[in-house]
């Protein structure tokens, strides 16, 4: 039997609505969350997820603020700019899309980011305060809406054996240390394989749950993949498709018809992670609102 689909569109569209009545509920009590999007350059891709980001903060009523640098900005144009969003009282939440250009230092950027706005989870405060378990830190969107996913799917990671593919800081890493969390939707026995690991196929073939995020299609087919297991793509990658009007697709890191056959869930791409990465932005917006928004901030 193919493998069930879970849908990150369908529970990215729940978890909206329910942040659609808290934010409307929080702007009776005069908080409106606020959430800058910074943007530096005219890297397409980039352009495109950080449009989506904004227009979605939009549409949940957080009011969104959106700069655009060239790409010739230097390193203190960009952190001159992180200077004043993180004294507004208005924002509440500070994106700064990655990659950045080479001219600038991308562990300064994200090191001048206050830790208490800092949506993406990627200072390394709250990549300190994820790794020694902490319940409340801001954790990075892609990973946080892995769990979601899994944890509203009746997908209970506890004491199973997850098996992420790649060691990137933005998924792989956090991911783990998600997964390994004394938490629902943690306490899973985690493995980490990326482009060293000798024989991937003989590790993945043991994961119950199999997160692959290394940016590479077809990473994984389905003889990686153990008969009934969960599989979270979070690959984004544009293929040729001379067939297709855009002349291209957008395909995961797995061989989608292939692992579905044995999988026994299996999120598609589109319309997997990605909608679950810009529903927890506006989590971890809402969030960081409510904590800087009492503190008086
Ligand atoms: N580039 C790719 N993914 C992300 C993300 O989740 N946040 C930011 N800021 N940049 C990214």
């Amino acid at each position: 039997m193919p493998a069930r689909i879970i849908s990150g569109k369908d529970i990215a569209r729940t978890i909206r609505n329910e942040l659609n009545a808290q934010v409307a509920a929080l702007a009776e009590e005069g908080l409106v969350p606020g959430l800058a999007t910074v943007l530096v350059g005219e890297d397409p891709a980039s352009r495109l997820y950080v449009g989506m980001k904004k227009r979605a903060a939009a549409e949940a009523g957080i009011h969104s603020h959106h700069v655009t640098l060239p790409d010739s900005a230097s390193e203190d144009d960009l952190l001159g700019l992180i200077g004043e969003l993180n004294t507004n009282p208005a924002i509440h939440g500070i994106l700064v899309q990655l990659p950045l250009p080479r001219q600038i230092d991308e562990s300064k950027v994200l090191l001048a980011i206050d830790p208490a706005k800092d949506v993406d989870g990627f200072h390394p405060v709250n990549v300190g305060r994820l790794a020694t378990g902490d319940p409340d830190v801001l954790a990075p969107c892609t990973p946080r809406g892995v769990i979601e996913m899994l944890v509203r799917s009746g997908i209970d990671p506890s004491g199973k054996h997850a098996v992420v593919v790649g060691r990137s800081n933005i998924v792989g890493k956090p991911m783990a240390l998600l997964l390994l969390r004394r938490a629902p939707g943690g306490n899973a026995t985690v493995s980490v394989a990326h482009s060293r690991t000798a024989d991937l196929g003989a590790l993945t073939r043991t994961a119950d749950i199999l997160i692959v995020a290394v940016g590479w299609p077809n990473t994984i087919t389905r003889d990686m993949v153990r008969p009934g297991a969960t599989v979270i793509d979070v690959g984004t990658n544009r293929v040729d498709d001379p067939g297709h009007p855009r002349g291209y697709r957008v395909v995961g890191d797995a061989d989608f018809d292939g692992v579905r056959e044995v999988a026994g869930a299996i999120t598609p791409v589109p319309g997997g992670v990605g909608p679950m990465t810009i529903a927890m932005l506006l989590s971890n917006t809402v969030e960081a609102a409510l904590r800087l928004g009492r503190a008086g901030r």
